[in-house]
């Protein structure tokens, strides 16, 4: 299944919340940016329990570009998160994330930029998913790096079910999806592309349409 995924990266709860509420009318699955200030320089809204009017509907992931992220899971959990992408980057304890992950929800690994598949040092057994940067992590509206998706290639090849989910990050369009997809993610994130014209229904519709077989 291909599946294409709004992102929101935020600093403050109402800019959050227009933008839930912008995308609940046709998403039902969201990717929550974290940013600590610590593992890139830019922070987002790092409080979780806002969250919690929308977790039943809205199937929350969060993607944890923070320094130690096994500390925000439970938090995140409470608040009803339920899928947790950690970056091995500034996790001093990857099996520890993991274990801790899996009690709480989904749990994947999530490598930047510079950082290449040999890093992930926990089974691709133990994980629900894995999620490649296509940009340096920190800000949206970056333009999409080509290069990256040898390391989507590389996973997939790797892994021996052909389902399982490889989702790619950054600078996602109604081009570059076609891209990531053939080099074989099944899961897109998209933020500015979204949100960068009128109607975000419409940008959605562009990419599944794009990636439509
Ligand atoms: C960047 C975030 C991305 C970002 C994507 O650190 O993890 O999710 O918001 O934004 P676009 O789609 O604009 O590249
Ligand atoms: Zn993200």
């Amino acid at each position: 299944m291909l599946e294409i995924i709004p992102g929101i990266l935020e600093k403050t709860w109402e800019e959050a919340e227009k933008k839930i509420e912008m995308l609940s009318p046709f998403a039902k699955v969201m990717h929550i940016d974290l940013l600590d200030g610590k593992f890139a320089p830019n922070t987002t809204f790092l409080d979780p329990k806002p969250f919690k009017k929308y977790s039943k509907d809205i199937f929350f992931e969060l993607h944890m570009m923070v320094e130690e992220p096994v500390q925000y899971l439970k938090p995140f959990a409470d608040a009803g998160f339920r899928r947790f992408l950690g970056h091995v980057e500034k996790m001093s304890d990857q099996a520890e994330f993991v274990a801790q992950g899996q009690l709480l929800g989904e749990v994947g690994l999530a490598i930047d930029g510079k950082t290449t598949i040999d890093d992930i040092k926990v089974p691709y057994d133990d994980l629900d998913c894995l999620l490649v940067m296509t940009i340096n992590a920190g800000f949206s509206g970056q333009q999409f790096m080509p290069k990256h998706l040898e390391k989507v290639k590389a996973l997939r090849s790797k892994i021996q079910n052909q389902f399982f989910p490889i989702e790619v990050d950054g600078g996602v369009n109604d081009l570059t999806i076609v891209q990531a997809k053939n080099a074989g993610a099944n899961r897109f994130v998209a933020t500015s592309f979204l949100f960068g014209q009128e109607n975000p229904q419409k940008q959605f519709q562009a990419l599944s349409h794009r990636i439509a077989v």
